[in-house]
């Protein structure tokens, strides 16, 4: 359910958010999604939460600065509770939306949410990892240019190999986010940049037959270049996967996030 405004809940993250959502970000990554509920003031806090089968996620949540420790956090954590559990959750998440995120789980510097979540029953799981590309320098650019694909063959190729990546690659097809490397059997890999948020790169993705074979690296490659023509000064890997392709272009360490749970 669509029932936020996205620019009061874009100026309440500007206001309250270390790395705050645009109001384009937060429509992408979240008001998109018909399964969202929003709950809450954008004048002083929300949490936006979605159910997914049986899992109840919350996917924001954020309190104004000057109203913190009032007890108005919690409070939001309890009505996303109730909402999902009422909608049929019987556990509930933070973190480990895709396809729609802002973050892949909680930034591990975010403390005081951290601290919540404990208070509020949860358990810190896995852990996700951004990791960052400075694009002062980056490899040079294939001679190859990027292949051409259609949005419906990308969705065949998603369907086919990739099906829970088909969401997000479809959209940087739509938004001219996306680049691909092709061979005598079609897709042979794709890069998808500034689906979720702006200046982050992934999914990336190769064919089953070409994993660990460097067929991403092409687009990987063509994607960070796209970036620093438009500007940008540093590339955010999202929830980065096996990590030598990074490191291969030049990865840093760049943000740690971790996943916590709680059984309905
Ligand atoms: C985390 C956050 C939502 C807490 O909101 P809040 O209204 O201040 O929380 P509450 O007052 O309900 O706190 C409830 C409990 O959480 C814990 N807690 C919350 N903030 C804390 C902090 N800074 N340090 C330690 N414990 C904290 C405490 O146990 C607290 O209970 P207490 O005040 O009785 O000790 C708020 O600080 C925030 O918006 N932070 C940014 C969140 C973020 O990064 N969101 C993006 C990812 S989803």
């Amino acid at each position: 359910m669509i029932d936020a405004d996205a620019g009061a809940l874009a100026a309440l993250c500007a206001r309250a958010l270390n790395d705050p959502p645009t109001a384009d970000e937060l429509t992408r990554a979240l008001l998109v999604d018909p399964a969202v509920r929003v709950l809450g003031d954008p004048g002083v806090g929300v949490v936006a939460c979605a159910l997914d089968g049986t899992v109840g996620s919350i996917r924001l949540i954020v309190v104004d600065r000057p109203a913190r420790r009032r007890g108005i956090g919690r409070t939001l954590v309890h009505e996303a509770e109730t909402h999902l559990r009422q909608a049929g959750a019987t556990s509930f998440r933070v973190g480990g939306d895709a396809p729609r995120y802002l973050w892949p789980g909680v930034d591990v510097t975010e403390l005081g949410l951290l601290a919540l979540l404990e208070a509020a029953g949860y358990a810190r799981g896995e852990a996700a990892l951004n990791l960052e590309v400075p694009l002062h320098a980056p490899p040079p650019v294939p001679a190859e240019p990027p292949a051409e694909v259609t949005g419906d063959e990308v969705a065949a190729w998603c369907r086919t190999h990739w099906p829970h990546w088909e969401v997000e690659f479809v959209a940087a097809a739509e938004r001219g986010g996306l680049t691909a490397a092709v061979d005598e059997h079609g897709i042979a890999a794709l890069c998808a940049r500034d689906v979720l948020r702006d200046g982050w790169i992934g999914p990336v993705a190769s064919r089953p037959d070409l994993v660990g074979r460097g067929a991403g690296r092409a687009p990987l490659l063509h994607a960070l270049h796209a970036l620093r023509v438009a500007g940008r000064t540093r590339a955010e890997i999202a929830w980065a996967g096996p990590l030598r392709p990074y490191l291969a272009v030049g990865a840093r360490p760049g943000r740690t996030f971790v996943v916590l749970r709680k059984a309905g």
